[in-house]
């Protein structure tokens, strides 16, 4: 094969997307099934860092406050945790990071760093959902920390109440899932994260996809990702 066609293959091979989406819309929920449908690998940022958090590391202790008054951690320790994360924990493959980035430093910051690891922003999926609908979610979800994986009492609940499906531990509640340090999550969203909207509609790679529930916004997340594989 010629080589720019084999780069051009290769370039294939390596789709780099963000899913964005106030908290509680439904980004860890969607990731799932886009990670399954396409075979991408996810890197949650709140995941990573309730990672460290619960492992006791030096990162889990700088940031335990911020979580949980729901802040935003520093942009400086953001990029360079996930920096770390593409390079340790990326080898080729599709990517779809969730929360990161959030401030239009950190998307500055990624769009210099991805060429370095020979990877593109190929779309930026932004989820439109109704904040009177999210407020309920919030309320009835539990989560697995270990994995992430993200239950809600009504909409997907788990085969056995208040264990995992996979490891069939115990579910647990997320501190900053408290109507009141929620309220400062949606406000730091709106406040910081927002404007990151207008950034990538810039870039032409923005797919906002409107709806209130998971099976109403996949079918349009999937045909707007469908023609980049
Ligand atoms: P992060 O973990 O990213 O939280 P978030 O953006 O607030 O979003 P959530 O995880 O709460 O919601 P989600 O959209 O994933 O919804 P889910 O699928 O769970 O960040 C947490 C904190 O980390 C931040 O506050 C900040 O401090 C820090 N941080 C992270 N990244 C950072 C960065 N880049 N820079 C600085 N700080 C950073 O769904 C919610 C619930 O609804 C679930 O129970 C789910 O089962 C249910 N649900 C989903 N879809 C449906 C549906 N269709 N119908 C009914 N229920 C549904
Ligand atoms: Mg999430």
């Amino acid at each position: 094969m010629a080589p720019t066609a084999a780069a051009a293959v290769a370039a294939r091979s390596m789709r780099t997307f963000l899913i964005m989406g106030c908290p509680g819309s439904g980004k860890g929920t969607l990731s799932k099934r886009i990670a399954n449908t396409f075979n991408v690998k996810t890197l949650s940022s709140g995941d990573i860092l309730r990672h460290h958090i619960q492992q006791g590391t030096e990162l889990g202790k700088r940031v335990t406050a911020t979580l949980a008054s729901g802040g935003l951690v520093d942009d400086a320790i953001m990029v360079d945790l996930m920096h770390h994360e593409l390079i340790d924990h990326v080898h080729g493959g599709h990517v779809l990071l969730d929360g990161f980035p959030r401030t239009v430093g950190q998307a500055r910051d990624l769009a210099e760093f991805l060429p370095k690891v020979k990877r593109r922003l190929d779309a930026v999926v932004s989820l439109d959902v109704p904040e009177e609908v999210i407020l309920d979610r919030i309320d009835g979800r539990w989560i697995h920390a270990p994995s992430g994986r993200t239950y809600n009492m009504s909409f997907n609940p788990p085969k056995v109440p208040g264990c995992d499906d996979i490891t069939g531990e115990p579910l647990t509640k997320r501190p900053d899932d408290t109507r009141e340090v929620f309220g400062e999550r949606l406000r730091q969203y709106h406040a910081i994260t927002e404007p990151l909207l207008e950034y990538y509609r810039e870039t032409g790679l923005l797919q906002v996809h409107t709806g209130s529930t998971s099976n109403e916004l996949f079918p349009k997340i999937k045909a707007g990702l469908e023609p980049l594989f």
